[in-house]
């Protein structure tokens, strides 16, 4: 900077100085992550845990447990993951009514929040990221229903990866332990008696139908987590993802970034439904709070968080986009003010969110037993991001080959207007964002013909304004989303009616003051939302889930020195057979409430 060379003149030299601080006051008022603090340690061997349903405590005694990875994760950066070979316990045989992967983690000494994964055979069957530990220790636990995954967990001989890249040395010494185990369920204990709703007995999947009547009593059995009735596991799972040399996961760098895979889809496939698994990092961790680079350049300023507020992931087949998802934004266990998330993390923290994508209406592009093209990009995505999906595919055992064609294919760009206006440091900055698409088409099976509609729409909403040169930053961004999925027969007799809504409100208010010293303080306000209900036939799911934050933390470099903070969170359940609540308060890293009930309060 050659202003800084002026030094005789007393007044440049203070004009630089104030501007040194007002930049750095900007850059550090942006979210971010940090180390918590070594002094402000919980008891011995604490537990953390991300509120769920079911909670841990509720799960029924399995049918058999198997361990799949028993493992620590020290200085793994920059080394292939940890591999082993996976096969099913031979005393506990497929086909099971339901499966959990049981995710145990034990850590202590320092250490930052890490991204991890767990795939099998390419398929990812878990994202999580880990809590930053005491010097005293922590644990924790994640159960997460893996069902959907069956026809994978059958198959003997396969490879199981997991991937958490961690440094240990002399300043990071925590070293992550980590236990996975599945547990098997082949009849899973129901509580309450199953009731079929009327429209189940009347309506349901054709070619499903042959299989269920096999196994009767799995199908009748309700098991809590399931996304509805005509749900049963897929009969084949493609993963789209990188070669797993450094993990299955594709890296995104750029928005240009391309992460793609050529495959093949059996040319019997009914049904198709992508996965995707997403995480964000570096400069797009908090891609939500990003100001345009218009702002970042007029000031200036060093950051590379730019972009704007507004990122989109989208899958393409053949080049043509088929889908597309708003992330959640998932706050990871340094971000922001690492006290909030002692000893609950924030929501997804252990357990990320995947998004579905149904692509059956696009079968007619890939049933002609030639490779395409899958991809997977992020709009305005920069360094990093961490994406790859599951292919899950049902397949009709009854014939070779199904037709299939699309009908009405109805998806126009997403719509985005963005508003700014900043003098200096100091400005508002706006992005709307919305999309409605409808992709109908049908696939020609031994069943009949099959007819699938796919509507969705989403809107998006994110508002920023920086205040007092940028030392008080307030970010609130509104997301909602709906989508329907209608399957009719040959005489246009519903099959399967599947309604899905979300919404993932945001705000984050942080005031940032300097000190002398060059450390800082950040005050610290949050709240943040998922809400989300799924209506199949007379299947109901709802959940929502709620957490606020407040609380200060006084920082150098990226070491917490000081601080106080605390969170409450009000989670609820239901589903037709079930309502579950727990409503949980933290103050300083421990309980100061905690309570749950399965009463429904109506
Ligand atoms: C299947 O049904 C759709 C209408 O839903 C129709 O357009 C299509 O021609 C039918 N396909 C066959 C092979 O009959
Ligand atoms: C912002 O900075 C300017 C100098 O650039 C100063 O005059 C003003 O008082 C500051 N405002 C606040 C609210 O700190
Ligand atoms: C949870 O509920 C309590 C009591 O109804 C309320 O005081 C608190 O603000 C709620 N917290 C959240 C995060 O919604
Ligand atoms: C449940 O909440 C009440 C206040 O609403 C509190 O007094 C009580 O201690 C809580 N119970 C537990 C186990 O935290």
């Amino acid at each position: 900077m050659p202003l800084f060379n002026t030094t005789n003149n007393k007044m440049t030299t203070f004009l630089c100085f104030l501007l040194f601080l007002l930049m750095t006051t900007l850059s550090e008022s942006q979210p971010d992550r940090f180390l918590r603090p070594k002094t402000l340690s919980g008891g011995s061997n604490q537990e953390y845990f991300e509120v769920n349903y079911p909670p841990n405590s509720h799960e029924p005694t399995p049918s058999c447990s198997h361990r799949i990875i028993h493992h620590a994760f020290a200085n793994t950066i920059n080394s292939p993951p940890y591999t082993t070979t996976y096969a099913p316990p031979p005393r506990c045989p497929a086909p099971w009514s339901r499966v959990v992967l049981h995710f145990h983690v034990r850590c202590k000494g320092e250490q930052y929040d890490r991204i991890a994964a767990i795939w099998l055979a390419g398929a990812e069957l878990l994202r999580t990221s880990t809590a930053e530990p005491s010097p005293a220790g922590i644990f924790w636990n994640v159960r997460k229903d893996v069902t959907k995954y069956s026809s994978l967990l059958a198959k003997p001989n396969q490879d199981l990866t997991m991937m958490l890249e961690n440094i240990v040395n002399n300043e990071f010494t925590g070293v992550y332990h980590v236990t996975v185990t599945l547990l098997f369920y082949n009849e899973y204990a129901v509580r309450v008696p199953f009731v079929p709703c009327p429209e189940e007995l009347n309506n349901f999947d054709p070619i499903q139908s042959r299989s269920r009547s096999r196994s009767r009593s799995r199908s009748l059995v309700q098991e809590p987590g399931s996304r509805g009735v005509n749900e049963s596991p897929a009969d084949l799972i493609i993963p789209i993802s990188d070669d797993g040399r450094r993990g299955f996961w594709f890296k995104l760098e750029e928005e240009k970034g391309s992460c793609s895979k050529t495959i093949r889809i059996p040319r019997n496939t009914y049904r198709a439904v992508l996965e995707l698994y997403v995480s964000f990092h570096g400069n797009d961790e908090f891609w939500y709070s990003n100001p345009p680079n218009s702002y970042i350049k007029a000031n200036g300023l060093e950051t590379e968080r730019g972009n704007g507020a507004y990122r989109e992931v989208y899958v393409t087949i053949d080049g043509q986009v088929v889908g597309w998802e708003i992330p959640f934004p998932v706050i990871f266990t340094g971000g922001i003010n690492p006290l909030f998330w002692e000893p609950m993390v924030a929501i997804g923290a252990f357990d990320l969110p995947s998004y579905d994508i149904d692509l059956t209406p696009f079968l007619g592009k890939v049933l002609d037993g030639k490779e395409h093209v899958f991809g997977i990009g992020v709009v305005k995505g920069i360094s990093y991001w961490l994406l790859n999906a599951n292919l899950h595919l049902w397949l009709d055992h009854e014939s070779t080959v199904v037709h299939a064609n699309p009908v009405v294919h109805h998806s126009p760009e997403t719509s985005i207007e963005r508003q700014e206006e900043f003098k200096g440091l100091d400005g508002a900055f706006g992005v709307d964002a919305e999309k409605e698409t409808q992709i109908t088409g049908w696939v020609m099976t031994s069943a009949g013909n099959i007819t699938t509609t796919v509507s969705q729409g989403f809107s998006f909403k994110n508002s920023m304004k920086f205040q007092h040169n940028g030392s008080i930053k307030t970010v609130k961004q509104k997301f909602k989303a709906k989508k329907k999925v209608k399957v009719i027969d040959g005489k246009g007799e519903s099959i399967t009616r599947l309604k899905v809504r979300r919404r993932y409100p945001l705000r984050v208010v942080t005031n940032t003051k300097l000190f002398q010293d060059g450390s800082y303080r950040l005050v610290t306000d949050l709240s943040h939302t998922l809400k989300e209900k799924h209506v199949s036939g007379c299947f109901v799911k709802s959940i929502n889930n709620e957490q606020n934050s407040k609380g200060w933390i006084d920082v150098k470099g990226h070491s917490v020195v000081s601080g106080q903070a605390s969170t409450s969170q009000n989670y609820s359940y239901f589903d037709r057979f079930t309502c579950y609540s727990r409503n949980v308060a933290a103050t300083n890293g421990r309980i100061v409430a905690d309570n749950s009930t399965f009463v429904c309060e109506l």
